[in-house]
């Protein structure tokens, strides 16, 4: 079906010749009532003539459509949308095309040149649409065109002036585009390339003839149809060419340090990264895009430190420099056997601080024990071996000196509780290799059989110093992310203490390395005495958890992930401070003495439902939030109409709990005298936020600006993100609940 206009009102400002004049005989011959607008300026502003406009209503009626002719400038904004009403009682679409050009070089550039072009160009085109504004928003209906250029985009010699009046309308049409939505009323921006008086001085004759303005009026018509749905967005056109243009986004780079103050050198140092558009994104809105800057602020938080923990493999001889991932990743280390006894499970029981004296602990201290089990933490035994044993010094394409591997991270999972003897086999595979400038990462992934049984998986998460700046990726989707613990008071803290001789204990599980118990290799290595390995805490820890919520049950044990911050001394005591969030049990492991964090973004992960502490009982049941619900679905019913009037919009609702999705609502305050919905709704949401059922009480309660909650990643917003302005109107009042 052919796209009609009739009954559709529309003006097109500059439309006395070139461009606009061709929209303007466009729209009329589908039917349209058009205004042709023009001053009959010269292409520099000046003059004054209602020759050009009253030509092209001459044209248009002679053919039998319906125009009127305005001699106004464009800075005479109202005067352009009376004409319409006069003539025709509405208005429905502005075609902002008007324009003049005052070229010069920037030096040369008069407060003159700069004014006229931003008064006809901007401001004329504010003024022109303010004026239609409110009509297109009580009809539902408008479409808008601003005419931007080439030279606002890319710049262009000569046109200071006019590419930033150009760029300007982009931008103005980027926020009409929002601030319309609801009302129906679309704006877009076109940059043109036609053969016009404007462009003659600058094309040669022949293409100013075959740069036809029949080819650009096309697409003016479409994205102003009623039929057309696109807004916001920016076009190039020409030639009978389209294309639509947005924006892209490289990675980029985090270029701050935890603590540490954020220098230009940083800057320097990282700016290829800055610039590398390998992998770029493309936000779409003000929300994707400051999502992911916000989201550095804990990424700062959680990644600001290295890894401090030396392995085993710092003993090994250095081997030069030199990374290649693409010949390391995949690679897999010799295949490593591990027999064990009872003997070995009760020596890594004390190695990590369990002790007769607290009765729970018989289970892991000796074999007669009827319920006689390793420790699930024992999982890291069996594997590590591979790396201690200088298997990684074997690959191909990883030349690094490993007398400068840290420990960073860990992570391990079980499939089943361990044995607690037999043979166990493990296979290691490089899993990845990041440069994270200052050093590499390297994620070694090793799955532990029993015969051919997998019983737990492994990441070592390596850090090698200075081994960085290879040019590979920085992050890895192969990688088990260590996580913040939630922002409130922990649920559960455990004070343990370790023994001057915990290290001497612990190296007998296997890690032999002599920075643990020797005080000259420790100085080597720049440490005024040995300290314990970051695997003896991560035991610490992991057995306050495997208590304090899941009764000693290894079965109840699923996984572990730690990041080790700084060493332990052993002889200090070992604070674990603990969060319940379902089935994940968030940790931070601190030296009571001094309160430095040892083990960060810890957590551990459980099976089948967990158990309070006895001092710290859970909340169950049902959520809080349903009464909430219940009341503004109260409110609806008296007030509906009300509300409709001034909220008009169409709110869903997310509720969480213990991060899974709990309830869903929808607020219709849109249609009708209003309604409340529980479960999926059918009609359209303007906007969605997901909020946990405590946040969301938080809110309501007013002790939580909703701002504030989408800032802090509390509240997630998903379609029109202005209408959360509207959420205080609707919330405020419920404060009193
Ligand atoms: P044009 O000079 O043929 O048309 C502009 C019209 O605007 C003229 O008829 C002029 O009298 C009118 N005008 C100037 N000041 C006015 C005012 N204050 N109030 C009302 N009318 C006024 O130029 P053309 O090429 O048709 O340009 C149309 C639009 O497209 C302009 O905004 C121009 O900047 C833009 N553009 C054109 C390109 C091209 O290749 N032709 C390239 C990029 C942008």
């Amino acid at each position: 079906m052919s796209l009609s206009f009739v009954g559709r009102v529309v003006l097109v400002t500059g439309a006395g010749g070139g461009l606009g004049r061709e929209y303007a005989l466009a729209f009329a011959a589908r039917g349209a009532s058009v205004v042709v607008n023009d001053l009959g300026a010269d292409t520099k502003g000046g003059g004054k003539s209602s020759a050009a406009a009253d030509k092209v209503v001459e044209e248009i009626r002679a053919k039998g459509g319906k125009a009127v002719a305005n001699y106004d400038s464009v800075e005479d904004g109202e005067k352009l949308i009376q004409s319409a009403l006069d003539a025709f009682g509405r208005i429905d679409v502005v075609v902002n095309n008007a324009g003049i050009l005052r070229d010069r070089s920037f030096a040369r550039t008069s407060d003159l040149d700069w004014d006229l072009i931003h008064r006809v160009h901007l401001r004329g085109s504010f003024l022109v649409t303010r004026a239609a504004w409110n009509h297109m928003k009580n009809q539902k209906f408008g479409r808008i065109i601003m005419t931007a250029s080439a030279a606002g985009i890319y710049g262009n010699f000569g046109q200071a002036n006019y590419s930033a009046a150009k760029l300007g309308m982009l931008g103005l049409a980027n926020t009409l585009a929002i601030e319309g939505h609801k009302y129906n009323i679309l704006c877009n921006t076109i940059a043109p390339v036609a053969g016009s008086r404007m462009t003659e001085t600058i094309m040669p004759p022949d293409l100013v003839a075959s740069l036809k303005p029949e080819y650009v009026a096309p697409l003016v018509l479409w994205l102003c149809h009623e039929q057309c749905q696109e807004t916001g967005s920016l076009f190039e056109v020409g030639a009978g060419w389209i294309g639509k243009l947005r924006w892209e986004r490289t990675q980029g780079q985090i270029v701050r340090k935890k603590n540490q103050p954020m220098t230009p050198e940083a800057v320097r140092d990282q700016w290829d990264r800055v610039c590398d558009f390998t992998n770029a994104t493309k936000p779409a809105n003000v929300q994707e895009s400051l999502e992911s800057v916000v989201s550095v602020l804990s990424q700062v938080e959680s990644e600001g430190e290295v890894g401090m923990n030396p392995t085993a493999a710092a003993t090994s001889a250095a081997s030069g420099g030199g990374i290649n991932p693409a010949k390391a990743v995949g690679q897999k280390l010799p295949t490593t056997s591990f027999t064990f006894t009872q003997t070995q499970c009760i020596l890594y029981a004390l190695g990590v601080g369990m002790s007769t004296k607290d009765p729970d602990h018989l289970r892991f201290l000796y074999e007669g024990h009827p319920d006689f089990s390793s420790l699930p933490t024992f999982g890291v035994i069996p594997s590590q071996s591979s790396m201690m044993g200088g298997g990684l010094s074997s690959v191909p394409g990883l030349n690094i000196d490993f007398t400068q591997v840290l420990h960073g991270e860990q992570y391990l999972e079980l499939y089943k509780p361990l044995p607690t003897s037999g043979t166990l086999t493990s296979e290691s595979t490089v899993a990845d290799v990041l440069d994270k400038g200052s050093g590499a990462v390297i994620l070694l992934d090793v799955n532990t059989y029993s015969g051919n049984e997998l019983v737990c998986y492994n990441q070592f998460s390596v850090f090698v110093v200075g081994a960085g700046g290879f040019g590979g990726k920085r992050s890895s989707e192969k990688a088990k992310a260590p996580l913040p613990p939630p922002k409130r008071a922990p649920d559960a803290v455990v004070i343990d203490s370790t023994t001057r001789d915990q290290a001497a204990l612990y190296r007998l599980s296997g890690d032999w390395n002599p920075l643990h118990i020797d005080p000259s290799f420790a100085a080597m290595g720049g440490f005024k005495t040995p300290i314990l390995h970051g695997l003896c805490s991560f035991g610490f820890a992991g057995r306050h958890v495997l208590k304090q919520f899941a009764d000693n049950d290894p079965s109840r044990f699923k996984a572990i992930k730690v990041r080790f911050a700084k060493p332990v001394i052993p002889g200090q005591s070992l604070q674990t401070e603990m969060w319940k969030e379902g089935n994940r049990i968030h940790m931070q492991c601190k030296v009571k003495e001094t309160g430095a964090v040892v083990l960060a973004g810890a957590y551990v992960d459980l099976h089948g439902p967990t158990n309070a502490s006895p001092e710290n009982p859970i909340q169950g049941g049902d959520l809080q939030s349903e009464l909430v619900f219940a009341e503004i679905g109260r409110r609806i019913k008296d007030l509906g109409s009300e509300l409709v009037k001034k909220v008009n919009a169409v709110f869903g609702w997310e509720i969480t709990k213990d991060g899974k999705k709990a309830a869903e609502w929808t607020i219709d305050l849109k249609n009708g005298s209003g309604s409340l919905h529980k479960g999926p709704y059918s009609g359209k949401v303007d906007v969605t936020f997901t909020v946990s059922d405590e946040d969301f009480m938080e809110v309501v309660m007013g002790k939580l600006v909703p701002q504030k909650a989408f800032f802090a990643g509390k509240l997630k917003v998903k379609g029109n993100i202005m209408l959360s302005q509207k959420l205080e109107v609707i919330l405020k009042d419920y404060a009193k609940l």
